[in-house]
């Protein structure tokens, strides 16, 4: 129903997005997960026609939302992170205005007002002005106002942003019992909420995707012995140095230290099995190994482990460059002083 292809976005020198790919099968759900700047925005704007991308190809229900942007965005309702209502209207007038606007015949007009009224639970509040709204209101008139055209596809920027515990559960519900009919895209910085709405997960961090599956599946494939808790006897000092010698070793995280014991967990390379490397460590050392067994990493976990490994090969490659610029320069000031040599020489 949605396909985003190699889709880059620039804005002056800053790359927002950066060769993301990703798609969305007919009824699903799919979380779209990162951190505040990670592109999540931009993302969807694009995806909704509001601005072009820099390079890429992103189609909605088989429209192309450069080329076809009518039919495109017919078939899509947008929640923008800040829904755009009209202070002074009440709700049932924004509503009414907004169908227009979108095209909905004046014949159907009244009715598909009403469904989405009801479809985002804010009957209640239709003659209210949307100014006088709480946050939760606001939200989800923003909804009903992306439902009113009745589109296969709904696009919600952070829908969850900014409501109070209650309001997010009712708003978790609503999503949920949209599914199926509508296909979804949803942006969230907060893990749980991916864990508990969602089908499918796409990370995003820095503009890129880092990582894309089901909860239970990117929870199962980075568990086990990517993190491992470790408790050994010492008899005295501290563990964590040795620990993190260990090749593949990426972090390691004390738990706890008593009467010589010391508890960690050892984050490792994706990958990168290294408890054989672990044991021997321990050994060598003459310490006891109490125990060594895999955790099971939370999403948050995950969700951390994948952004700093990203961050991490940056750091490295940012370093490698300056060696090599280091190089680059060591080697053009002896071509330097190797021209002014032979000038002297001359
Ligand atoms: N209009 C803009 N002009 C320049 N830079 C922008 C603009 N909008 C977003 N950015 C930058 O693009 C990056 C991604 O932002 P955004 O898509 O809003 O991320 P998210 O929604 O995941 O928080 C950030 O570094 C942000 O500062
Ligand atoms: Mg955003």
């Amino acid at each position: 129903m949605i396909e985003v292809q190699h889709l880059t976005k620039r804005y002056g020198q800053t790359t927002a997005v950066d060769d993301v790919s990703f798609s969305v099968a007919k009824g699903e759900i799919l979380g779209f997960l990162g951190p505040n700047g990670a592109g999540k925005t931009t993302t969807m704007r694009v995806l909704t026609g509001y601005m072009p991308a820099t390079h890429g190809k992103a189609t909605v229900a088989g429209y192309d939302v450069f080329e076809q942007p009518v039919e495109a965005k017919r078939r899509t309702g947008y929640l923008p992170e800040t829904p755009p209502l009209y202070p002074e209207m009440t709700v049932h007038e924004y509503l009414t205005f907004v169908a227009a606007i979108k095209g909905v015949p004046p014949a159907s007009r009244t009715r598909q007002v009403d469904t989405s009224m009801q479809t985002a639970r804010v009957t209640d509040v239709a003659y209210r002005r949307c100014g006088a709204l709480s946050k939760g209101y606001r939200q989800r008139v923003g909804l009903a106002q992306a439902l009113l055209h009745n589109p296969e596809v709904l696009i919600l920027d952070e829908p969850t942003a900014g409501l109070d515990p209650k309001q997010i559960i009712d708003t978790r519900e609503l999503i949920k019992s949209l599914a199926g009919d509508h296909t979804i895209v949803l942006s969230t910085h907060i893990l749980p909420e991916v864990a508990q709405t969602c089908q499918r997960v796409v990370i995003i961090n820095k503009g890129r995707v880092v990582a894309e599956d089901t909860p239970d599946n990117l929870t199962a494939s980075l568990a086990g012995v990517e993190a491992i808790y470790v408790q050994v006897d010492t008899g005295g000092g501290d563990a964590a140095p040795v620990l993190q010698g260990v090749t593949g070793v990426v972090r390691v995280v004390g738990t706890e230290a008593r009467d010589g014991r010391f508890s960690f967990e050892v984050h490792s390379e994706r990958g990168h099995d290294v408890r054989r490397d672990l044991v021997s460590a321990v050994v060598s050392q003459g310490w006891g190994l109490l125990e060594l067994r895999p955790v099971r990493l939370s999403l948050e976990e995950i969700f951390l482990q994948l952004t700093m490994e990203e961050s991490e090969s940056d750091a490295a490659r940012a370093a490698s460059s300056r060696d090599s610029d280091g190089v680059a320069s060591e080697a053009s000031s002896a071509a330097d002083s190797g021209a002014q040599g032979g000038n002297s020489d001359a």
